[in-house]
């Protein structure tokens, strides 16, 4: 679906995942895109990730909180936000994936979950797709906006959903629960020679837990399958928007240019790119600006039209990169947000971005 402006992008989209690399602007961009909805009268949730935490304070939402907490405004939609408790999520994963409390309780209490669930490597990411598919499917949203974690591989939610298939796919899981109990009940000669190594290494006990905690997985693997592929399909359809957070810098130009790639490759869909803390305009075009240096130069107004000068100068040169992104992704929604001069960290600033992102 290709779409001709960011406002129309959030009336017709249900979802937004917002990506970007470190430091961007994609916490801020989330919410600022879930106000912009509340704004157009959309009932718009956000769910945020940041370790900093300064905007969630300032949004009252500085408690873990697996529910979404509402925001008050004068917008006409509603607006609330949550921020991923990674850990409380994944149990409510496994509580709603066990065939009965016994099964649920046995992998929360086992000592090997409480140490793996929180430091699995795409966990996190896991978590915020977990998280999003559980909010389209209340119904009670119109747009579920996701922010995504500050990790240098920004792309790992793209396999984010599969994780606990694949996990539960993976060869030593399929040894493991192959009706065995224990490490020395293993079967097979050469996965026991493998666990008696590994348990050489980190302990019998350790790998004992390990293998009882893989066991009380057994019946779930069907229900992860299923949640990943439906989740897959959401994001993989029109009702999902990707949108690219990037700096001006030309850095962070190529990372946004590899990711439209990548994004691409994964045949979804890149909707828009935001182009966030582009330099203030001088409102002069360059050769204005060039035209009144000369006029000043042997003046004493001569260091501030030097200033500008260098600002305008500055300033073109973010346009071309932004032009040459525009045109690798030509199909893109294309939005700026200039550097605005402070930090935004409250409802007001967001309202400033969510504006400039719908103008
Ligand atoms: N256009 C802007 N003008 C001024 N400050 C901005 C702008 N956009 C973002 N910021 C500020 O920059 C900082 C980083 O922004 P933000 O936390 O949204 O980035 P992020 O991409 O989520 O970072 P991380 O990758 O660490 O999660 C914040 O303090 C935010 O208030
Ligand atoms: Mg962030």
């Amino acid at each position: 679906m290709s779409t001709a402006t960011f406002a129309e992008l959030l009336a017709q989209r249900q979802v937004v995942i917002v990506c970007g690399t470190g430091g961007v602007g994609k916490t801020t961009t989330s919410a600022a895109t879930a106000l912009a909805a509340a704004e157009a009268g959309r009932r718009a949730v956000v769910v945020t990730i940041d370790p900093a935490k300064r905007l969630a304070d300032a949004l009252g939402i500085s408690e873990l909180g697996n529910t979404p907490t509402v925001i008050d405004g004068p917008w006409p939609g509603l607006l609330a936000a949550l921020m991923l408790d990674t850990k409380s999520t994944f149990d409510e994963v496994v509580r709603r994936n066990a065939s009965d409390d016994d099964q649920a309780e046995r992998i929360l209490s086992s000592r090997f979950y409480r140490n793996v669930s929180g430091t699995l490597s795409g966990t996190q990411d896991y978590m915020a797709i977990e998280k999003l598919a559980e909010l389209y499917d209340s119904g009670d949203w119109d747009l579920v906006v996701v922010d995504t974690p500050p990790t240098r591989d920004a792309l790992a939610f793209l396999e984010a959903p599969q994780m606990l298939s694949r996990l539960l796919d993976n060869p030593i899981y399929k040894l493991v629960t192959a009706g065995n109990r224990g490490v020395f009940g293993i079967a097979n000669k050469a996965a026991q020679t493998v666990v008696r190594q590994l348990a050489r290494v980190v302990g019998a006990h350790v790998v004992d837990e390990a293998v009882a905690f893989f066991q009380s997985f057994n019946g779930m693997e069907k229900g992860f399958k299923d949640r990943a592929e439906a989740t897959l399909a959401l994001m993989g359809d029109e009702r999902t928007a990707f949108v690219l957070v990037a700096s001006p810098r030309s850095d962070t130009l190529d990372e946004a240019r590899y990711f439209l790639d990548r994004i691409r490759q994964a045949n979804l869909d890149a909707a828009a790119v935001i182009v966030n803390r582009m330099l203030p305009s001088t409102g002069l075009s360059l050769t204005q600006a060039q035209l009144l240096h000369v006029s000043l130069a042997a003046t004493d107004g001569a260091g501030v039209s030097r200033a500008l000068l260098d600002l305008a100068t500055a300033s073109a040169a973010d346009d071309d990169r932004v032009a040459d992104l525009a045109e690798a992704a030509p199909h893109a929604v294309l939005a700026t947000v200039p550097m605005l001069a402070d930090d935004v960290h409250d409802v007001d600033g967001l309202r400033v971005i969510a504006d400039l992102l719908t103008r």
